[in-house]
């Protein structure tokens, strides 16, 4: 994205975070009950909650940086600076060549800090439809996962916030779907672009069965346009870090969570057992399993007498087994990793979603594009944030408003093809309504549409024995004929949308004119603009017990080991129709019970 970004040192730097250890010398120890391998986005839920009960030790290895003080993170208009490759804070990643986006690679985000990706992303709240977790319950055989089970995860996650600008917001969001005491802030947008939102909301009236109004999206039948739902509170960002490593959290003398500790792979694991016998909590005998870790070019191993829990994300995770021997044993052997357990499933099955941006000049100058091409706008609006946290930096960029909508029902793709999406009120796509183009000189405004019941499948695989090199992520954009079909399909009805009265004498022209290309010159329009969402899932998928193939069963242990389980994006098995922290969340939080249960 053409954002002008600015490094700059915050005010918050010398808060003082005491059982957060930047030298594994100053470790009290290296053993103990749980270790927890990444301080992202369910890891540090993982961190909180089962350092809840004093009783138990935890520790948490995180590869990266402390999130305090990194200004890019905290404002909300900065996070593209949060997301940008080339800075201690991001992976780095490239994505290997999408043969379905017109060979395109690209950079792929992660957060290499405290928070992981949610100290970075874009910060939509975004739960995804009742279905997507209804499919889930279906395919691990385990109800828990059901949406009614799942819920209470959701609220207790959850802490809705007043908007930046304290605005009544009653009529954008049902606040009796919301959770009111959680740790991570949830907001509407802190600052107006009343132009776009009335034509958006006109635009509801205007066409109602195609365009209805949706007081709630996260309610669990998210069809329809309403109000973007934010994980920001007092303007903001509430990553996992801001919401769950607080004072009270980080002092607790049975946490400890280590920085720069980045994990090759698992030792000592015991013999994996078939996967359909009970697994056993007793308590191991020595040596415990451990994970081996690089700290300043020195190695370490950090034992765990009850669990290891894996929170590395879709990327790191699926890495770290592959690392250790678990995986498709041909492919280790061919690398020369000793193959402990044959699970091809690891790092296989990635689903991801595919974005498409289309953008008009329009007639007005109160878009983003107001601070973008005007330095003293841009460092007014800093100074006003920074002062108050108020003022056009306290919203994210995706946008104000947002669209969940299906493939027609007469669609012939439907016909020719079984629907991906898990039911008739789950959404085929999302369209995100944006004050901004695409960094052009002038005013814009976008919709920028996914596919988000994706066919399309991915894959991350090791590219040497090095635990410590990239591996290679291949993402499958628009793998499958049928995701770029449906988007040459589902544009009609962005450009339908932005078609009614109430657009007249605001939109001037399209940067690109979409309805004027035929459907093959369209199809291969969005495969060479196309661009992923950053929500791979799937990499260590959950499946029954028994199943033919999957990597954890529900109670998210791996096949085969009773004593490691994998807590993060990467379990979901198919990507919800949504923008995935929100269903990370959720994992975490039921991860956490799950093994307070085990171990109660
Ligand atoms: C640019 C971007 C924009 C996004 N926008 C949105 C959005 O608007 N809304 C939304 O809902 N979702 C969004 N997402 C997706 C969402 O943030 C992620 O799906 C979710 O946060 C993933 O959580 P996780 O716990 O699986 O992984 P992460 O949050 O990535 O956590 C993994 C952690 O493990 C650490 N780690 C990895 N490997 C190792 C190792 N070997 N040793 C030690 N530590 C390790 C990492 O540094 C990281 O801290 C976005 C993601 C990105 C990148
Ligand atoms: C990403 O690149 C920056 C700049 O070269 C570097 O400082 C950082 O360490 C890199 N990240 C990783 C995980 O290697
Ligand atoms: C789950 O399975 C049940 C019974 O097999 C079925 O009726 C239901 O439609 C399925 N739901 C989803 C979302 O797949
Ligand atoms: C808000 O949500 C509740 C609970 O799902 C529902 O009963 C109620 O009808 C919703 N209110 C509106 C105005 O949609
Ligand atoms: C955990 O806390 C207990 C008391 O609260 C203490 O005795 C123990 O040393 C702590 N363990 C670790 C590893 O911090
Ligand atoms: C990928 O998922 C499909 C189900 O969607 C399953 O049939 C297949 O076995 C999986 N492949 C691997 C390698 O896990
Ligand atoms: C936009 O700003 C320019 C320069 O200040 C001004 O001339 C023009 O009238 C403004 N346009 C609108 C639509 O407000
Ligand atoms: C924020 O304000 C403080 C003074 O209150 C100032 O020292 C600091 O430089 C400002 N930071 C930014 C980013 O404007």
């Amino acid at each position: 994205m053409l954002t002008p970004t600015l490094t700059i040192l915050s005010l918050f730097s010398s808060v003082a975070l005491s059982k957060i250890y930047e030298d594994v010398a100053d470790l009290p120890s290296l053993q103990y009950d749980f270790v927890v391998v990444g301080g992202g986005t369910a890891g540090l839920v993982l961190a909180s909650r089962l350092s809840e009960n004093t009783r138990v030790s935890v520790l948490v290895l995180e590869a990266g940086e402390s999130h305090v003080g990194f200004l890019n993170s905290q404002v909300p208009l900065l996070s593209p600076g949060a997301q940008a490759s080339g800075t201690p804070y991001s992976w780095n990643y490239t994505s290997t060549p999408q043969a379905g986006a017109a060979g395109q690679t690209f950079d792929y985000s992660r957060g290499h800090m405290l928070g992981g990706c949610t100290s970075i992303n874009g910060m939509a709240y975004t739960r995804g439809a009742k279905a997507d977790f209804d499919r889930y319950a279906n395919l691990t055989g385990d109800q828990g996962w059901s949406w009614d089970k799942i819920y209470p995860y959701f609220i207790k996650n959850e802490q809705w916030a007043k908007p930046a600008d304290k605005h009544d917001d009653s009529c954008q969001y049902n606040s009796s779907v919301h959770g009111k005491q959680g740790p991570v802030s949830v907001s509407v947008p802190g600052y107006a672009y009343p132009e776009l939102e009335k034509r958006v909301i006109q635009t509801t009236k205007d066409f109602p069965d195609d365009f209805p109004f949706n007081l709630d999206y996260n309610a669990g039948s998210p069809l329809g346009v309403g109000t973007f739902q934010y994980t920001i509170g007092k303007g903001e960002r509430s990553s996992s870090a801001v919401a769950y490593l607080t004072p009270s959290v980080t002092k607790r003398p049975n946490l400890s969570i280590l920085l720069h500790a980045q994990v090759a792979k698992l030792v000592n694991l015991p013999a994996p057992r078939p996967s359909s016998s009970t697994p056993s909590t007793s308590s191991l005998k020595p040596p415990s399993p451990g994970v081996q870790f690089r700290f300043r070019g020195k190695t370490f191993v950090a034992k765990a007498s009850k669990e290891i829990i894996l929170s590395g994300g879709a990327i790191g995770s699926p890495q770290i087994l592959m690392n250790s021997g678990i995986g498709d044993r041909a492919a280790l052997q061919s690398l020369g990793i000793n193959p402990i357990l044959d699970l091809p499933s690891v790092g296989a099955n990635l689903s991801e979603h595919t974005y498409f941006q289309m953008s008009w000049s329009v007639n007005t100058n109160h878009t983003v594009e107001a601070l973008w091409q005007d330095p003293v706008a841009y460092n007014a609006a800093l100074a006003q944030w920074n002062k108050s946290h108020t003022g056009p930096m306290v919203d994210a960029l995706p946008g104000s408003n947002v669209a969940w909508l299906r493939l027609k029902d007469d669609s012939p793709l439907l016909a020719m093809y079984d629907d991906p999406s898990p039911g008739p009120s789950a959404p085929h796509f999302e369209i995100i309504i944006q004050p901004f183009g695409p960094g052009l000189p002038g005013h814009f405004i976008s919709l920028t549409m996914a596919m988000i019941s994706p066919v399309s499948r991915g894959s991350i695989t090791l590219s040497s024995a090095d635990p410590f090199a990239d591996p290679l992520i291949d993402l499958g954009v628009l793998a499958d004929d049928f995701d770029a079909l449906a988007l040459t399909e589902g544009i009609a009805q962005a450009l339908k949308f932005v078609s009614g009265p109430a657009w007249t004498n605001f939109i001037i022209a399209p940067v690109t004119d979409l309805g004027a290309m035929s459907p093959l010159e369209l199809t291969a329009h969005i495969r060479a603009h196309a661009n992923p969402g950053y929500h791979a899932v799937g990499t260590a998928a959950m499946t029954a017990r028994g199943s033919q193939y999957g990597v954890v069963d529900p109670d998210l242990r791996v096949k085969g080991f009773s004593m490691l389980r994998v807590i993060d994006a990467s379990v979901l098995p198919l990507v919800p129709s949504a923008h995935t922290q929100a269903a990370t969340y959720v994992v975490a939080e039921r991860g956490a019970d799950l093994i307070k249960q085990a171990w109660s």
